[in-house]
């Protein structure tokens, strides 16, 4: 059975995946863009969302992990900013590139944080069983977020689109 760590690892794979297929995007592709960013964005939302209330919560007693977890929620709240951000601009202004560049760096840099320094240590910690058990917890909370948000951001792009000429993505 996967634990909620090979869960979190294979959703972090996922996300590095979106943004690379951005980067290699020619300049031009403003719509295919557009449309990968609706992707990263509802996926990351999703994630952290789960990712906090399945694991950061159920762990954040504890001494030895405390520091980090709160480090890490501040984190989140920072890329999650970034990404309303740059759900309100264009893909083709430069400013939404420069947002995108940081964002790439504030994930890799969390990611491999995460990766690196905090799921070894709840590994060693916490019994297989119960980061098991927390696995169905984490799938379920992140697609009803999924979902939720899929439906959310489709429908501010849609009313953009026809109060001003966001058409011409
Ligand atoms: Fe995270």
């Amino acid at each position: 059975m996967m634990t909620i760590i090979d869960h979190l690892k294979k959703d972090h794979r996922k996300i590095e995946m979106l943004y690379k297929q951005m980067d290699d995007l020619r300049p031009e592709d403003h719509a295919t863009r557009h449309k990968l960013f609706l992707n990263l964005h509802s996926l990351i939302e999703a994630q952290a969302r789960s990712e906090e209330e399945n694991f950061y919560d159920r762990f954040i007693t504890r001494k030895d992990m405390r520091r980090q977890l709160l480090e890490y929620h501040e984190v989140h709240q920072i890329i999650g900013a970034l990404l309303k951000e740059m759900s309100l601009l264009s893909p083709r202004d430069e400013k939404w590139h420069a947002k995108f560049n940081v964002l790439k760096d504030i994930l890799h840099r969390h990611i491999q944080e995460e990766e690196e320094v905090l799921f070894p240590k709840v590994a060693a910690h916490v019994e297989k069983d119960i980061l098991d058990s927390l696995s169905d917890f984490y799938i379920e909370r992140r697609n009803s977020e999924l979902n939720k948000l899929i439906l959310t951001l489709a429908n501010s792009v849609l009313r953009d689109s026809q109060s001003s000429n966001m058409a011409s993505y």
